[in-house]
């Protein structure tokens, strides 16, 4: 992703509050997505409940039709990093899902992604997904007012070496408001005390791509339905974080206990 806009558009909190409501919409479809998650789902079929849940909220699937997108949601299945398309594929067990859903809602955008495990088998996924939750947290402990978005990344790439993952560089978070896609872009590795200082009224992504293997990728020409060149498996955990003066929130995360969910998101 390549922004050509330098200024990054700062949030008041009665933005915040806005960018809050839409983000939640996105919590809660995906919620409401994981208990339909199971074998012999097609990811189409994801795809259709998604735009009625999305339509029901009073929320426009801003995916479909994004740059020729045809979907209302994202749907990468195992190698599929990202960007993946709906299609007749049938879940089969063990299949890991990642849904990204990006809505608008009054002209505020909330955008957010998990990776589900199909079925109860144990699978080499399983590493995998725990990985990507951890470094995810790992990033977003590291925002905060004064400090630099090359500690994000440089944490979030430490906790995926640690667990034997590798980050997919291409992908990177992004900051949301009033657009889908704002400045600052996230990459999601770097060093400590480099890169922009994050300051109050920042609100943007963190949205880390792990792969079990290595992290080069092949890129279609839309970009869609990206995969791993060595075909192994991804996971990623997206969420829109909210700076303020003495404390962040995670818009997309209600749960409030983070604590309790240091192994597993939530819905795991
Ligand atoms: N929701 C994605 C993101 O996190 C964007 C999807 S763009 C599309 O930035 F092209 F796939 F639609
Ligand atoms: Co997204
Ligand atoms: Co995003």
């Amino acid at each position: 992703m390549t922004l050509d806009k330098s200024y990054i558009p700062l949030k008041t909190s009665v933005d915040v509050a806005r960018i809050r409501r839409s983000c939640r919409i996105c919590e809660k479809i995906l919620v409401q997505l994981s208990s339909c998650i199971r074998e012999g789902v097609t990811t189409k079929e994801l795809d259709s409940l998604a735009e009625v849940l999305i339509r029901k909220e009073k929320a426009k699937p801003v995916l479909k039709g994004y740059d020729g997108f045809p979907g209302s949601i994202c749907t990468s299945v195992n190698n599929v990093v990202a960007h993946g398309i709906p299609s007749g594929y049938c879940l089969k067990d063990g299949d890991i899902i990642t849904i990204d859903i990006t809505i608008e809602k009054d002209g505020w955008y909330g955008d957010g992604a998990w990776t589900f495990i199909t079925g109860k088998k144990q699978s080499p996924a399983k590493h995998l997904v725990k990985a990507a939750w951890q470094a995810s947290l790992a990033g977003i402990m590291e925002v905060k007012a004064g400090s630099f978005l090359g500690n994000i990344g440089y944490s979030i790439n430490m906790i995926a070496k640690k667990h034997g993952c590798s980050i997919v560089k291409e992908f990177v978070g992004h900051g949301i408001g009033k657009e889908m896609h704002e400045e600052p872009l996230i990459p999601h590795f770097g060093k400590p005390g480099t890169g922009r200082r994050i300051v109050p009224g920042m609100v943007f992504t963190i949205e880390p791509v792990l792969s079990l293997g290595k992290p080069d990728i092949i890129m279609t020409e839309q970009g869609w339905n990206c995969m791993t060149k060595d075909n192994s498996l991804t996971a990623q955990f997206e969420n829109t974080i909210a700076v303020f003066k003495d404390r962040i929130e995670i818009l997309t995360l209600s749960c409030g206990k983070l604590k309790d969910f240091i192994d597993y998101p939530p819905v795991l």
